[in-house]
């Protein structure tokens, strides 16, 4: 039976992962966690890429044999992903013989057919991101073109092997065209069509042999290319050419995930040209992630802000008291609530504390609380045998919001629907008052609201534990029932028949938002620069670059719904449809538009600012509008679809 395949890429063993790289992961373990709640029977496969340069230049610059150095690194990774409580079904590590042995295999078998030839080349070569560059690409201070690198680059003029990468690119055009959802969100794919467009070039694939790397078949002068060995590890730890029953279950894979800086080029239009030069079929999902910053900053072990989550995760439980594991797991609900997939994002330690309080304090712990506190008092944590099913309709749209969403790939979305659920659990109780029924004795109705209050609770706590699973634990373990069940079993009557609950304690003792996270000015962890970065000179520029420009998320928006924004006389909150899902926009329009006029309106909004707290509600993008005295909103001349991009 065909496994749901779904990988991370295989990290380099340079230095422990910081929040932002573990994002990828533990997105990863996330979309896996999932996958087995509906039954789709996963197979999750992460790894570390051990034959880089840059690999062996750490190793000799601290004086340790590079394999002495790889061991202990890749250790640490597997030590890492455990303490994050991420299950993969599989490690590769690209030293391993079971990939080495497959690598050279497929070299060979490209060489024979043509795909692999032998020429000169001479271009500009970036270490730090294992890329050949053109000149017109590094320009006159040949540093490295990638925005998140900007390293200085080198000349290097090598005997080499190339890949036939320019004879694909049509078969690559016409491949995405025909595929629509084979690469993930929209915006990065049109970046990679950008890219194709442009022209392809036959890519080197060898490099002198210093001494580390896989050798080129028949010629121990050269070692493959870093990137051609490793975007190998996701067919050979899938068993290609050793275990063909394997590999026939997972491949195709299901879900490759990665950051963007690796997306266009590697594995986007590098990776599927050589899986069609091997006759293999492509991937079903390519996603192309944002990057994190942390308080506005880029991640950098030179400023000291590359955290590690674990430590994030025990600074906030030195903080609230709460168990650490607890605390590990409000990480990684950070990571997925915090961000649209796709777009990049910032790891702001006040907004994490913030949505502790706000979401997981009061939004998840008052539900279970208050439920499990009302049945301890009125009848002994005895669930009585009644029906309860007041909100089954509330789950079953939570359930169906959830898993369109994870279909879509956007975790964000559904941890709104579960939350969506949380608040409508808690009105119910708000709205039944219970208390009050249980002063005026009536007993049906009393405990007819603890048991549809208490089917709400068990089935947030089976909706979030691909996101956190030691909270979703630990809720079953105050419930006292067993929520490892079929997706289908989300909604089941009986579910709490006979069930003796346990005392409820409080998981998110809250934070006193008052008192400074001494924490947040330490740097959480300071990390030494292991690879040393070279600073490109300070250039005051007066034009930004096209690259700037496209940083910013412009769209085409519909407005759907508009009201005044409570305890403001001059913004208005709209609902607006920017062709994914309806978004909340807080505007100053107030003193120049009616409300009703807006409505219906095409605008133009930038999709990817940073969302906003106003008066309580989060304004997730901004209007573009002009003008002093008069203003004026900005539309499309005619009308567009929603979410057109405005270039
Ligand atoms: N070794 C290559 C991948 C080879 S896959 C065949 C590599 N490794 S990496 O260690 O540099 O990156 C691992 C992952 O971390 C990538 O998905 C990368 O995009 C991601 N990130 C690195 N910094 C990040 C942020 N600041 N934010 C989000 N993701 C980040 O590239």
């Amino acid at each position: 039976m065909k496994q749901f395949y779904i990988t991370t890429p295989i990290y380099y063993v340079n230095d422990v992962p910081h929040i932002g790289n573990a994002y990828t992961t533990i997105m990863a373990d996330t979309f896996t966690r999932f996958e087995k709640l509906v039954g789709r029977n996963p197979y999750f496969l992460t790894g570390t890429d051990e034959n880089a340069t840059k690999v062996a230049a750490v190793a000799k610059e601290k004086g340790i044999p590079t394999i002495e150095f790889v061991d202990k690194l890749s250790e640490a990774f597997q030590g890492v992903w455990k303490n994050l409580d991420v299950e993969y079904s599989d490690f590769i590590r690209t030293t391993q013989p079971r990939h080495t042995e497959v690598v050279q295999a497929i070299f060979k078998q490209l060489q024979d057919q043509g795909d692999i030839y032998k020429g000169e080349y001479e271009g500009w070569y970036c270490m730090s991101c294992e890329t050949f560059f053109l000149e017109s690409e590094v320009g006159e201070e040949h540093l490295c073109p990638n925005p998140e690198c900007r390293k200085k680059c080198e000349l290097l003029k090598e005997d080499n092997y190339y890949f036939a990468l320019s004879k694909y690119s049509d078969k690559l055009l016409k491949y995405i065209k025909e595929h629509p959802d084979f690469l993930l969100p929209e915006f990065r794919k049109n970046e990679v069509v950008g890219f194709i467009k442009q022209g392809l070039r036959d890519i080197s694939i060898s490099r002198k042999n210093d001494g580390w790397g896989i050798p080129v078949p028949g010629d121990e002068s050269k070692v493959i290319y870093v990137w051609f060995d490793a975007l190998i590890n996701y067919i050979s730890a899938a068993g290609y050419l050793s275990d063909p029953k394997k590999f026939t279950e997972l491949w195709p894979a299901d879900l490759q995930l990665m950051g963007k800086d690796i997306f266009v080029r590697f594995h986007s239009t590098f990776w599927p040209a050589m899986l069609m030069a091997l006759g293999l079929e492509l991937p079903k999902h390519l996603i192309g992630h944002g990057f994190w910053t942390i308080d506005g900053e880029k991640i950098s072990k030179s400023k000291g802000n590359a955290i590690n989550p674990a430590k994030v995760a025990e600074n906030l439980s030195k903080e609230t008291g709460t168990k650490v594991e607890i605390c590990k797991d409000v990480v990684r609900y950070y990571l997925c609530r915090e961000t649209s997939f796709g777009q990049d994002a910032d790891f702001s330690f006040e907004n994490f504390r913030g949505r502790y309080n706000s979401d997981l304090s009061n939004d998840l712990g008052n539900i279970l609380n208050r439920t499990l506190g009302m049945l301890n008092s009125y009848n002994e944590g005895k669930v009585p045998d009644s029906v309860g099913g007041d909100l089954i309709g509330e789950i079953k749209q939570a359930c169906d919001k959830v898993l369109e969403a994870m279909d879509k790939f956007a975790p964000d979305r559904a941890l709104n629907a579960i939350w969506d659920l949380i608040s409508v659990g808690n009105k119910y109780i708000n709205d039944k008052a219970p208390w009050i029924l249980k002063k005026e004795e009536k007993y049906d109705e009393l405990y007819k609201v603890l048991v549809s209050a208490l089917e709400t609770v068990r089935a947030v706590a089976i909706l979030i534990e691909p996101f956190m699973p030691n909270v979703a634990k630990e809720i079953a373990r105050q419930l006292n029932i067993d929520i490892n069940v079929k997706w289908e079993d989300i909604i089941k009557e009986g579910a709490f028949k006979g069930v003796e609950t346990n005392k409820p304690e409080p998981i998110f003792p809250r934070i006193d938002m008052k008192k400074q996270n001494k924490e947040k000015e330490k740097k959480v962890e300071e990390v030494k620069p292991q690879v040393p970065e070279e600073k490109p000179e300070e250039k005051k520029e007066e034009y930004i670059s096209i690259d700037d420009f496209a940083k910013v998320d412009l769209r085409v928006a519909t407005i759907v719904e508009v009201e005044r924004l409570e305890g403001t006389d001059k913004i208005y909150k709209m609902k607006v449809d920017d062709g994914e899902r309806i978004r909340t926009v807080c505007a100053g329009m107030v003193p120049y538009y009616e409300a009703d006029y807006m409505v219906g309106k095409q605008i133009i909004i930038v999709a990817n600012l940073k969302p906003r707290k106003m008066k309580g509600v989060l304004s997730e993008g901004m209007m573009l509008a002009g003008g002093e005295e008069v203003v004026k909103f900005l539309s499309p001349e005619a009308p567009l679809p929603n979410g057109s991009k405005i270039r």
